[in-house]
């Protein structure tokens, strides 16, 4: 209904690879070493996302548990990544699980960088990494194709800048956009019940800006936005797009990758919700007697 003014916005990143390939690592690296100064040696919510300012663009990072969550919001149709970051292991190479990244990736259109981790190790051999990867069609630009490869260590840090860059280089290619002037839209991160807080909810804003005392609608649940927090647990009046917030308030817990829109009025939440519960069961129904 109101479409709005298309702005630059931050890439949403995610992280993926074969297991103990060091998704979490980077992942804590990223976040500890770019935390801003105020917030160093606070404690850091889990919201399953969070952003960084890189000194050349703000990036924000998807850390839900991979795969499973990715293809969940992909079933549902929400495309919630722009990039994903393939991690190989420098000393174990191309697993089962990094060629179904490949193939996740791919399938969602959505373009690769690849991190050669754990390059501080013995026995790390980057260009076994690029064999292997560009067998599956992933061909590094240094061999003539259009992926970008990077060698880092989670460990030392080594490599974690270029890493940003490349993200930041891809990003410019993709020219993301969405409006800032208009009712909030995007994706559920993850949502739990809370026994203090009740629902608490995290969100990826897609476009539009949320605030406090919105009208949210998400999956079959709604509510109005009683609080909202940052990712190190800061309370924040507005989020933008691409920001993840947590927000409290909503009158159940939706599955990560329903999608998520503020609406005018509480009346107007419950009748959408209505309507979708009453075709969720016709749906069933015909299922049923097919
Ligand atoms: P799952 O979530 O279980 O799939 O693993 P992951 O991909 O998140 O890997 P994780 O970050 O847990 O790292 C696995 C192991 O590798 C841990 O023991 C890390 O300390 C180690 N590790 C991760 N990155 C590096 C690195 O750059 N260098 C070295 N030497 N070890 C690393
Ligand atoms: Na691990
Ligand atoms: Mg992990």
């Amino acid at each position: 209904q109101h479409e709005g003014t298309p702005e630059p916005r931050a890439p949403v990143v995610t992280v993926m690879g074969h297991v103990d390939h060091g998704k979490t690592s980077l992942l804590d690296y990223i976040r500890k070493s770019h935390v801003a100064s105020g917030e160093a040696g606070g404690i850091t919510q889990h919201i399953g996302a969070y952003h960084v300012e890189t000194g050349h663009g703000m990036i924000s990072f998807l850390d839900t548990p991979g795969h499973a969550a990715f293809t969940a919001m992909r079933a549902r149709g929400a495309k919630s990544t722009d990039i994903v970051i393939l991690v190989v292991a420098a000393d174990d190479g191309v697993m089962p699980q990094t060629e179904e990244a490949v193939q996740h990736a791919k399938a969602a259109g959505v373009p690769l960088i690849v991190a050669v981790n754990k390059i501080d190790k013995e026995g790390a051999d980057p260009d076994r990494v690029k064999n292997e990867l560009s067998a599956k069609e992933v061909i590094p630009e240094e061999w003539g194709g259009d992926t970008q490869f990077i060698n880092v260590s989670a460990h030392t840090g080594e490599g974690i800048e270029a890493l940003l860059d490349a993200v930041l280089l891809q990003a410019e290619l993709l020219e993301l956009t969405a409006p800032r002037d208009v009712p909030a839209q995007g994706i559920v991160i993850e949502s739990r019940l809370d026994k203090g807080r009740g629902s608490v909810a995290s969100l990826l804003v897609q476009s539009g800006t949320l605030r406090q005392g919105d009208i949210v609608l998400a999956g079959l649940q709604y509510g109005r936005v009683r609080a909202m927090l940052d990712e190190n647990g800061q309370p924040v009046d507005e989020a933008g797009p691409s920001i993840p917030v947590e927000i409290l308030g909503l009158d159940g817990t939706p599955d990560a990758g329903e999608q998520f829109a503020v609406v005018e009025s509480e009346r107007r939440a419950r009748e959408l919700a209505d309507f979708r519960q009453e075709k969720q069961r016709d749906n069933k129904l015909q299922r049923q007697q097919a």
